[in-house]
Parts: C-alpha cells; sequence; structure tokens
C-alpha cells in the first residue's frame, strides 16, 4: 500500500496554480510551488490570503496552515520530494513539452504529474517524458479550483490505467469531484457542454431573437438552477414523469426536441457580433456594482457548495 498522498508541488501559480494551491493547503497538504515570473512568489502568498476566507467557510482539514507554503526557484526543486504535481503554466504545447521533461526527469518515480490544461492531450506532450510517461495526467480543473469541486481526469496513449486510478483516488480523497474520460478529447467534457451553450447564446443574439441580457437570464434564472443540481441526463429524467427518461423518447416531445438540434445555428464572433454582445453585457450591467456582483457570486455559490455537501442523493 502507497501512503497518502502529503506532499505536493504546484508548477505555474497564476490564476489556475495559486487557485489549486490553496485548496491543497486548506486540504492540509504540504505545496511547493514554483513560477518563473518576477513577483510570483508574494504574488501567490496575496492570492492564498485572499482565498483562505472562503476555505474557512468551507472547513478546513487538520493542519491546514498556510504557512505549509514553500516557493522555490525551479521546477526541479519544486518536485523532488513531490508525490502528487499539479502543473498549471500557459497553454503552450512547446512549453508543456519542456517542463513536462524536467518534471520527469527531476521527480520521484511514483510521482503523479498531472497537468491543468485546458485544450492539450496528454498525449501530445507525455512522449517528452524520457524516464515514466506512463504517470502523466489530465487534471483539468474548473476556475475557481479552490471552490468548483470538478476535475476531468483523463491518461494519455502511454499513461498507466493505475496512475488515471491514483489520480482519481487523490482527487475524491481532497474533496473533488472528479470524473474520468475514457478517451481523450479536444476541450475534454464540461469546455465541450459549455462551448455547445455558447455558440446557441450567440447565435440567438445575432439572429435578432433576444437581447444579451434575455440569454442572460434565460439560464441564470431557468435552467441554470437546475443544472447546478443534476446534469443534463437527469433533468432529462425528471421531465419523463413516472417512466423516467425511457418513457421520454416515446413521447411525441422528444421527436420536436431532437428537431430543435438541427435547427441550432454555427457563428462566427466577427467584429459586429463581438461589438454588439460587448454593448450588451455593458448594458445588463449598468444598473450593478461589479465589484459587489462578484463579491456576491462568489458567496452565493459558497452557500450553494455548502448546500449540496449535505445534500446526499444528488448525485
Ligand atoms: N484560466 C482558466 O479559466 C483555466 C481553467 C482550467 C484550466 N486552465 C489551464 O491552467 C493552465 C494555467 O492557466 P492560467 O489561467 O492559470 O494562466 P496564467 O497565465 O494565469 O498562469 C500561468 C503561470 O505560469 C507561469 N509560467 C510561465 N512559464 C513557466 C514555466 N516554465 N514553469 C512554470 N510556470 C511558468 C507564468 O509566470 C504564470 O504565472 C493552462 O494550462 C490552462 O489551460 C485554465
Amino acid at each position: 500500500m502507497r501512503p497518502p498522498i502529503t506532499r505536493t508541488a504546484i508548477i505555474g501559480t497564476g490564476v489556475i496554480g495559486a487557485s489549486w494551491a490553496s485548496y491543497f493547503l486548506a486540504r492540509g497538504l504540504e505545496v511547493v510551488a514554483t513560477d518563473p515570473s518576477p513577483g510570483a512568489e508574494a504574488a501567490l502568498r496575496e492570492a492564498v490570503a485572499q482565498h483562505w476566507h472562503s476555505m474557512v467557510t468551507m472547513g478546513l482539514a487538520k493542519g491546514a496552515d498556510p504557512a505549509r507554503l514553500r516557493f522555490v526557484a525551479t521546477p526541479e526543486d519544486a518536485v523532488q520530494d513531490a508525490q502528487f504535481v499539479q502543473e498549471n503554466a500557459p497553454e503552450r504545447l512547446d512549453l508543456k513539452r519542456e517542463l513536462f521533461a524536467r518534471l520527469d526527469a527531476a521527480a520521484p518515480p511514483t510521482a503523479i504529474l498531472a497537468s491543468s490544461t485546458s485544450t492539450i492531450m496528454v498525449s501530445q506532450f507525455q512522449d517528452a517524458c524520457a524516464r515514466h510517461p506512463g504517470r502523466v495526467v489530465l487534471g483539468h480543473p474548473f476556475n475557481p479550483p479552490h471552490l468548483v469541486p470538478l476535475v476531468e481526469v483523463a491518461g494519455g496513449t502511454q499513461t498507466s490505467a493505475e496512475a488515471v486510478q491514483r489520480a482519481m483516488a487523490f482527487y475524491r480523497a481532497i474533496g473533488k469531484h472528479p470524473i474520468h474520460l475514457k478517451r481523450e478529447i479536444r476541450g475534454h467534457v464540461a469546455n465541450r457542454l459549455q462551448a455547445a451553450l455558447w455558440q446557441e447564446a450567440f447565435n440567438l443574439v445575432q439572429a435578432g431573437v433576444a437581447s444579451v441580457a434575455d440569454v442572460d437570464a434565460a439560464i441564470a434564472h431557468g435552467p441554470g438552477l437546475r443544472w447546478a443540481l443534476l446534469g443534463p441526463f437527469l433533468n432529462l429524467h425528471l421531465s419523463g414523469g413516472a417512466g423516467g427518461i425511457g418513457a421520454l423518447f416515446e413521447k411525441p416531445l422528444w421527436a420536436a426536441t431532437e428537431g430543435m438540434w438541427r435547427d441550432l445555428g454555427t457563428v462566427h464572433v466577427d467584429a459586429a457580433l463581438g461589438a454588439e454582445v460587448a454593448a450588451g453585457v455593458a448594458q445588463e450591467l449598468a444598473p450593478h456594482d461589479q465589484a459587489e456582483m462578484l463579491r456576491q457570486r462568489d458567496a452565493t455559490l459558497l452557500a450553494l457548495l455548502q448546500l449540496k455537501a449535505a445534500a446526499t442523493e444528488l448525485p
């Protein structure tokens, strides 16, 4: 049996890396971080201090302490004793390849190397690892990772099943909700689902069907409320009545629903559409204080996460 993971490394401490660092610290883990940009250590410590109030609200694990954060000069120093490495460097393939070669050379052979990459597939850079490419996995979070539970885990062509399973177990053990992608695909799962919705949102504005504010309202005051609780298939299941989702496919409503899929627009956000949407957003926000909107968004999200944690029968 391997010992539980307590020593982590965070490579790249921008938006995502800093958020992961806060979360790992709140779960009582040791974090050794690195980032080459000037002032990165001070910025990271400032970000962790800012996130900590939310972490306290969510509940700290035993031993959780921002002081367990150590900042070092190089990726090699960061991963030297790590059991789990979370990489969050800029989204450039050449950079990820060079970085993973270095992480693989310096990390203990049993350490898992996970990448937060949003758009690159593990198979595109794990072959840069000369020693143990089998321990490289996707560990894609949703922004901000210190609050949002979803992590998408996938292996590349050379990844071992054991590495995927260990990454899934680690994320689960620290309170994340990992999902396993059975094969790699550009954009993974959640961003592809969002992409489908965004395309239609722009299409509806371009086609003059509804204003930007009303398209936003159609989600935030409508299905978005249910989607935070149950995913698309379970929502359909509840729409099917007593017979559930299976019965739904037999009803006339289903053919009409599927018929709509053929009708969805494909759209390019050209300068005119971009300007129209930006003006619509400015108009939507005009009566509101944006800093306060952000604060309320985060506070409401935290409250929702706490409610969800207590709702044991929501999968
Ligand atoms: N921003 C998001 O919403 C989001 C969500 C999920 C995943 N991601 C993924 O997370 C990763 C980081 O994105 P981000 O938004 O935090 O970017 P960012 O630009 O905020 O941070 C990247 C950090 O990496 C540092 N860096 C540059 N070269 C480096 C190197 N050689 N080694 C280590 N660090 C280096 C930079 O100085 C910077 O601080 C990307 O792969 C991105 O696809 C981003």
